[in-house]
């Protein structure tokens, strides 16, 4: 099989994540170039990747490579994406897809226009805890699922001048950036939308000039509840990053910190246990080349991000209007249906408890 040429575009921080997969991929791809204005970045990542390219901009080195990796300031995704598509190379961008719909609608178009894949960095889609819960919602293993918690407490703080703390080049605050990832997850977990409210702050971040700390909460058409907390502020934390499903049949947690998806409903029954989270990046990277390889669209395809942005654009519009955000017939995309009608209506049946460190009540 000849391998995939890949050029990274941004060797910032982020980078520093895919650098470490590509290793394992060797087979399969070659890192052919790594491009940064700032020359020393694009410099140390070739060094690191083994990559024979080095450049300051992507004009430079598209016609070496069949793909990119667009790891950059969200402010350039959609020039430095539009002109890599319109050479013909299939892109894999990190999240979010772009700033506005109209530029998200604009690669999306010309992706088609091209026939080359265009996908955006969802990791979270592939990790296996994460692929683990969305199979017992789907399977109603535990029965009916009615509240979705997600939450994630980071410090994240740029240095002054940082394209991430300004609204314009960010595309808004915390929730656009990192809450797209959670957002994103609930979509594909719960399904359809209804209605729900975004607050954010600043206060505990005042670096940032958008929200630093969001809390969303939607409601489902299939009468599920969803709630999304998360901070850039969090100078300690127990869980880190967290995920709590209710059921019918008990709680399942998330435990991104200890690697763990396990079942609370008299004793605890651990599910899964994986604590390699370079597992996340390298699940998302194999599928780009996958679907590549298969001509056939990514498993987080660029319609699935773009509907999930709207529903952040629609709440953070609420938001400022201080009303109730109407998400109904915004998200129509398959992979969000939601938990599929069982074959027979789920029974509530009484709690277990048969445990002493756990009060009822
Ligand atoms: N999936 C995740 O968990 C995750 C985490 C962090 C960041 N990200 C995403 O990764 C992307 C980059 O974020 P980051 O934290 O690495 O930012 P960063 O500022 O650390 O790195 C961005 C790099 O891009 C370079 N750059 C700027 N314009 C460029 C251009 N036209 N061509 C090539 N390079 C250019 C900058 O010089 C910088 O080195 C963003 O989309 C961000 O949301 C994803």
């Amino acid at each position: 099989m000849t391998r995939h040429r890949i050029a990274i575009l941004g060797c910032g921080g982020m980078e520093k994540s895919h650098q470490q997969v590509f290793g394992d991929l060797s087979d399969r791809v070659e890192v052919v170039a790594c491009v940064d204005p700032i020359l020393e970045r694009a410099q140390a990542a070739a060094e690191a990747l083994g990559a024979p390219i080095v450049a300051a901009h992507h004009s430079e080195v598209l016609e070496h490579v069949d793909s990119v990796l667009g790891v950059l300031p969200h402010h350039v995704h959609h020039e430095v994406g539009m002109d890599a598509l319109r050479a013909g190379k299939h892109v894999l961008m990190e999240k979010p897809l772009a700033m506005t719909e109209q530029e998200c609608r604009d690669l999306q178009a010309e992706a088609e226009k091209q026939g080359v894949i265009l996908m955006t960095a969802y990791p979270m889609r592939y990790n296996p805890l994460v692929v683990k819960l969305k199979e017992l919602i789907d399977n109603h293993t535990y029965g009916q699922l009615f509240h979705v918690n997600i939450w994630t407490e980071q410090y994240t703080r740029y240095e002054p001048g940082h394209w991430a703390l300004k609204k314009e080049t960010l595309g808004g605050g915390q929730f656009v950036s990192h809450g797209c990832h959670y957002i994103d997850l609930m979509l594909w977990f719960c399904g359809r939308p209804a209605e729900g409210i975004h607050l954010g702050t600043t206060l505990g971040t005042p670096w940032m000039e958008g929200e630093g700390t969001s809390d969303a909460v939607i409601r489902f058409e299939n009468g599920i509840l969803g709630y999304h907390g998360g901070t850039w502020g969090a100078k300690g934390s127990r869980l880190k990053y967290a995920i709590h499903a209710q059921f019918s049949e008990g709680m399942v947690e998330l435990n991104f910190r200890a690697g763990t998806l396990t079942h609370i409903h008299g004793a605890d029954e651990t599910l899964l246990a994986q604590n390699d989270i370079k597992k996340n990046v390298l699940g998302e990277i194999v599928e780009f080349f996958d679907a590549i390889d298969e001509g056939r669209a990514p498993h987080t395809d660029a319609e699935q991000s773009i509907q999930g942005l709207q529903v952040i654009w629609k709440l953070y519009e609420a938001e400022q209007n201080r009303t109730m955000a109407d998400l109904r017939g915004i998200v129509t995309h398959p992979e969000f249906s939601g938990p599929p009608t069982p074959a027979e209506p789920i029974e509530f049946t009484p709690m277990v408890n048969n445990r002493t460190d756990v009060p009822q009540g």
